[in-house]
């Protein structure tokens, strides 16, 4: 372990079946007012937001709400939250969702008290708040991105074609608790519950597949991908098997609550791709990731060989006797094609509606990371883009 770090994580966490009743006593650290915020109608259809909302009424807040958060949700939606939020005088911003709505709440706490245009900010100049900002819980719905208990806030920009990512760098803008209830993530139709258990997978990737030093933190990714692959192959088969379930949701928040990032270089290259393919194509985000993974990986394998060996032998069970570490690396990536297969996860981001005309727009709006084992030029870029259509 060769990295210098500071660990703190700051988000309660309140997990297992009937966990919202929880949700009572952490109401009683804030102040009156409430900002209810949701996303398209799920949470009304199965019965979470009836249970949400009597146990505000019962805790006496005042609420307000704002629907309609989308997926990949966007700056317009954000600057209508925010003069929602300012109008009621917030004193807790309440999420109930997916990724989306966890983001759009983190991105209306830092935005509510800041006067100027949060796009240019955080966005673009990637500033960190000088304002008050806002306390965050969260209710979550849907396993994937990890955003229940992390600092990230993905907001979209149509006009701009752009869709980033900001991770705070105060931990004060990660979710104050988080309320983790597997049984709600039951009814998430299966495209979405398969495109959140492949952002889990990938962001332990992201984290895995850079440097070269031996530490902690690679082992305990191993750990998290076995149990996210052996989880997910019983949740395919049964969406309703309460076990696969909970382990799933349990590994997306370890995925991505920076644990597993301590004392390591990152990557985080799929992620790029991936959002740049989701400006363009408002694609979901886990199948924008299947989509450019395995030619991203088969691309920058040369260069990282011993890490993609392990991988093989470790995550995927490959026998390396008598064969090349490169054979062995190779092996590890077909198993993981073979198991993307297996659970229907989109190959191709011409399935999402990206074209090859498209394609210089989507180079445009990737960012280029060097934490990776191959620092990408914009022509290697297109090269992969190509190889995903
Ligand atoms: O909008 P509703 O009606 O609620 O429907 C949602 C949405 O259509 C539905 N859904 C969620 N829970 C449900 C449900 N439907 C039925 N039953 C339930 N229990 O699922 C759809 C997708 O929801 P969304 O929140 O968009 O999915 P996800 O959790 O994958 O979030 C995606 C967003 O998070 C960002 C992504 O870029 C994307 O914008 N990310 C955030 C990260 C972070 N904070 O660290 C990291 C990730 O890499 C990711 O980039
Ligand atoms: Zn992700």
């Amino acid at each position: 372990m060769l990295g210098n770090f500071s660990y703190c994580n700051p988000t309660k966490l309140y997990f297992g079946k009937g966990s919202l009743s929880f949700l009572e006593e952490e109401l009683k650290k804030y102040g009156q007012n409430v900002l209810l915020i949701y996303g398209g109608g799920s949470i009304k259809r199965n019965g979470i937001y009836d249970e949400v909302l009597n146990i505000l009424q019962k805790a006496g807040k005042t609420v307000a709400e704002v629907a309609g958060v989308m997926p990949n949700p966007t700056i317009h939606k954000l600057n209508e939250g925010v003069a929602v939020a300012r109008k009621h005088n917030t004193d807790l911003i309440l999420a109930v969702g997916g990724g989306s709505v966890c983001d759009y709440a983190k991105a209306l706490s830092v935005s509510v008290h800041y006067h100027g245009d949060p796009w240019e900010k955080y966005y673009i100049r990637f500033e960190e708040p000088d304002c008050e900002t806002l306390p965050v819980g969260c209710v979550l719905t849907m396993a994937g991105t990890g955003s229940e208990m992390n600092a990230g806030a993905v907001i979209t920009n149509p006009e701009q074609k752009l869709k980033i990512g900001h991770v705070f760098a105060d931990e004060k803008i990660m979710p104050r608790f988080s309320v983790l209830d597997p049984t709600y993530t039951l009814t998430l139709p299966k495209y979405q519950m398969t495109a959140g258990i492949y952002d889990i997978f990938n962001h332990i990737c992201e984290q895995y597949f850079s440097g070269e030093d031996d530490n902690t933190s690679d082992y305990i990714s191993e750990g998290l991908m076995r149990s996210v692959i052996h989880a997910s192959r019983i949740a395919n088969k049964d969406p309703q098997d309460y076990e696969a379930r909970s382990n799933l949701m349990w590994t997306a928040t370890w995925a991505l609550n920076t644990l597993v990032s301590k004392g390591k270089s990152t990557d985080w290259m799929v992620h790029m791709l991936g959002q740049a393919v989701g400006a363009l194509t408002d694609a979901t985000h886990g199948m924008t990731l299947a989509a450019v993974s395995l030619p991203y990986y088969r691309y920058i394998l040369p260069y990282g060989v011993a890490k993609f060996k392990r991988f093989a032998v470790n995550v995927w069970g490959v026998f390396p006797e008598n064969k090349t570490d490169r054979e062995i690396a190779e092996e590890g990536l077909a198993a993981m094609e073979g198991w993307m297969k297996e659970l229907g996860l989109v190959l191709h981001i011409g399935e999402l509606g990206a074209t090859a005309e498209m394609i210089p727009d989507i180079v445009k709006a990737t960012l280029i990371l060097d934490g990776g084992y191959k620092v990408l030029t914009k022509d290697e870029v297109a090269f992969i883009l190509k190889e995903s259509l």
